[in-house]
């Protein structure tokens, strides 16, 4: 069986890397990927995600039994609907699933329809009732575009003015375009951050290991938000009952919700939960699957990757089985200046073996040569599995310290959380 992803980052790299391993694949082809994801094996395609109908006749042509969708903006764009309009088997949710995460107000409607519990919210569109809103709520409370921002569109206020100004700039100020044309001004969360992800089919689900990624760019959560710096899983300290109750009050309500709404919701769903005082609320849903959380979740898969997708692709029970071995700990390596401008073209260091595993996101080879050069914000991620947070750590640090990082950063607190 010949299979295809799409997308380029690291996310997608875990995807396909995972994919060859299972057993009956002969090729998996990344539209259009990273340099560093040949070192795998994985065979690039040159089409962009948006390019729908190419990358349909390229599924044609080339017998893919079906194709893993990793970006959000492929998913909002309707990529899943094109494929499917042709004949083709994709996993990821159509548009209108999707709307989950593409739009922040409909997956509040949806919550509160369906008794999800979120943090109390208002809908605005007009600053003045925006402003009011803020002012009669106090501080703090936290703004949100309503579309996709690139995990960008979200401000924490810890004051009145703070949420007033981020208010003004995205509906006033137009900084995220369409995106921010509605904001979502909603009620301040207190409590750890984790992340629970779920294979979806309509109405049946299967849980994978938690997860917690690093948002902030340095150590101590300080320095702006980023795509996310490092991950682990699964969350050592976060008790089964926890994950149990997610399931109950959250997964489960939300995809009977959307099977009720005529959106039936096929792929990887992602909540992205704080676990309050209150038991554990909805930040934000994803259609999709989290970039670095999949590079940390895939290698404790123990099970038939292709296997597993084609099951649940089929409405058949997948067999999925996981490591039991402690922990799977990433750092992600960026260009220094990231998330704002950096530098490209840094010479990368040799890809790893043995059991720490490196994931490619920004890479590129060098024009007459064999070198690997950064090409992104985020450049490459290391990854180990071991029996404690702390071990993973040192393996990964250690190894890092090796490496030549000139022009690179990581954060050194990847997991310190949990020890
Ligand atoms: P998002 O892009 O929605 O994941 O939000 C980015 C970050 O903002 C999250 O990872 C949280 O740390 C924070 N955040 C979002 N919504 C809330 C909330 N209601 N309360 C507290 N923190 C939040
Ligand atoms: N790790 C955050 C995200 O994928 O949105």
């Amino acid at each position: 069986m010949k299979l295809l992803v799409v997308g380029s980052g690291g996310r997608e790299h875990a995807i396909a890397k995972k994919l060859l391993e299972s057993s009956g694949v002969e090729a998996v082809y990344v539209a259009p990927g990273n340099d560093g994801m040949t070192l795998d094996g994985l065979q690039l395609v040159p089409i962009g995600i948006s390019e729908h109908s190419a990358l349909i006749d390229f599924a044609k042509a080339n017998d893919i039994a079906w194709t893993f969708i990793g970006p959000d903006d492929a998913l909002a764009a309707g990529i899943v609907d094109d494929f499917n309009a042709a004949g083709l088997k994709a996993f990821g949710p159509t548009k209108a699933a999707a709307e989950l995460e593409w739009s922040k107000d409909f997956a509040k409607e949806i919550m509160v329809k369906y008794g999800v519990p979120t943090a109390a919210y208002g809908t605005f569109s007009d600053f003045e009732k925006a402003k009011a809103y803020i002012e009669a709520q106090g501080a703090p409370i936290v703004v949100k575009a309503d579309g996709l921002a690139l995990g960008k569109g979200v401000v924490v206020a810890e004051t009145v003015e703070q949420a007033v100004e981020a208010a003004h700039e995205m509906l006033l100020d137009n900084k995220f375009g369409d995106s921010g044309a509605r904001v979502v001004i909603e009620e301040f969360l207190d409590g750890e951050e984790f992340s629970l992800f779920a294979f979806v089919n309509g109405d049946k689900f299967y849980i994978l290991p938690t997860a917690q990624d690093h948002k902030r760019a340095y150590d101590g959560d300080k320095g702006p938000n980023t795509g996310g710096m490092g991950a682990y899983a699964p969350v050592p300290h976060l008790p089964q009952s926890v994950v149990d109750r997610s399931v109950e009050t959250i997964v489960k309500p939300v995809l009977e919700g959307m099977m009720a709404e005529g959106r039936p919701y096929l792929g990887v769903l992602y909540a992205g939960l704080i676990l309050t005082a209150d038991g554990p609320k909805v930040i934000e849903f994803n259609s999709r699957f989290g970039d670095p959380e999949t590079q940390i979740i895939l290698p404790r898969l123990t099970s038939d990757f292709a296997q597993n997708i084609s099951d649940i692709l089929d409405g058949k029970e997948p067999t999925l089985t996981w490591t039991e071995q402690g922990v799977t700990l990433g750092v992600v390596v960026a260009s220094e200046g990231y998330p704002l401008a950096y530098e490209k073209g840094v010479e990368l260091p040799e890809k790893t073996s043995g059991d720490i595993i490196t994931y490619y996101a920004g890479a590129k080879f060098a024009e007459n040569g064999k070198a690997l050069l950064s090409n992104g914000g985020r450049v490459y991620m290391l990854v180990t599995t071991a029996d404690t947070v702390k071990a993973a750590q040192d393996k990964i640090y250690q190894k890092l310290s090796e490496q030549a990082t000139q022009g690179l950063f990581y954060r050194k607190d990847i997991g310190t959380k949990a020890l």
